[in-house]
């Protein structure tokens, strides 16, 4: 008995770094079909204009809060002044439960649980942010992709 079962554990624990990896990689094409979830408030691609929620080309690596010509809440301004940018952490975060990372935003999005979802949502995102993505893979500090980002959001919002 007690073979069968640490037998079992050896193959959870021995699959465990394989999904892990999957999760931390995730999937673009995935991504895109998840997508629809968000498209109903977001735009995406070359030309994309803002919407219920602001366009989100370019968006990773990015300080949040600051995309051009969009009226963000309070919130979410604020929390872009605390210097969050939106790499794999805060994106992950802000994706599982937005009020709960971001309390007060006005992005009325459940969220998702399922942290494959997530990962592969946010491999999609990559793909409109090549730069930043790649910068942040690299190791390096996303702030200084996002910079220039800050700009815009200094202008007068309305
Ligand atoms: C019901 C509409 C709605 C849906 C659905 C929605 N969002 Fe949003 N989203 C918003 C709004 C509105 C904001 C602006 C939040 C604020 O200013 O507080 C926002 C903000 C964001 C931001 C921050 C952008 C920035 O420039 O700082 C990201 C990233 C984001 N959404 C990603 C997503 C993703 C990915 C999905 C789908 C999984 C999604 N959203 C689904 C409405 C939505």
């Amino acid at each position: 008995m007690k073979k069968l079962v640490l037998a079992a554990l050896v193959g959870v624990l021995a699959t465990a770094p394989v999904l892990a990896q999957d999760v931390a990689t995730g999937d673009p094409q995935a991504g895109e079909t998840l997508f629809k979830r968000c498209a109903s408030c977001h735009a995406i691609g070359e030309n994309a204009k803002n919407r219920v929620g602001p366009y989100l080309t370019g968006v990773y690596g990015r300080v949040a809060g600051s995309g051009p010509d969009y009226n963000y809440s309070n919130a979410m301004k604020e929390h872009g002044a605390t210097g969050a940018v939106w790499n794999d952490a805060e994106l992950s975060a802000f994706l599982e439960n937005p009020k709960g990372h971001v309390p007060g935003t006005k992005m009325a999005f459940p969220g998702l649980k399922k942290p494959e979802e997530r990962a592969n949502v946010i491999a999609y995102l990559k793909t409109f942010s090549p730069d930043a993505a790649q910068g942040a893979a690299a190791g390096a500090p996303a702030t200084g992709a996002a910079a220039p980002a800050t700009a815009p959001a200094a202008a007068p919002a309305q």
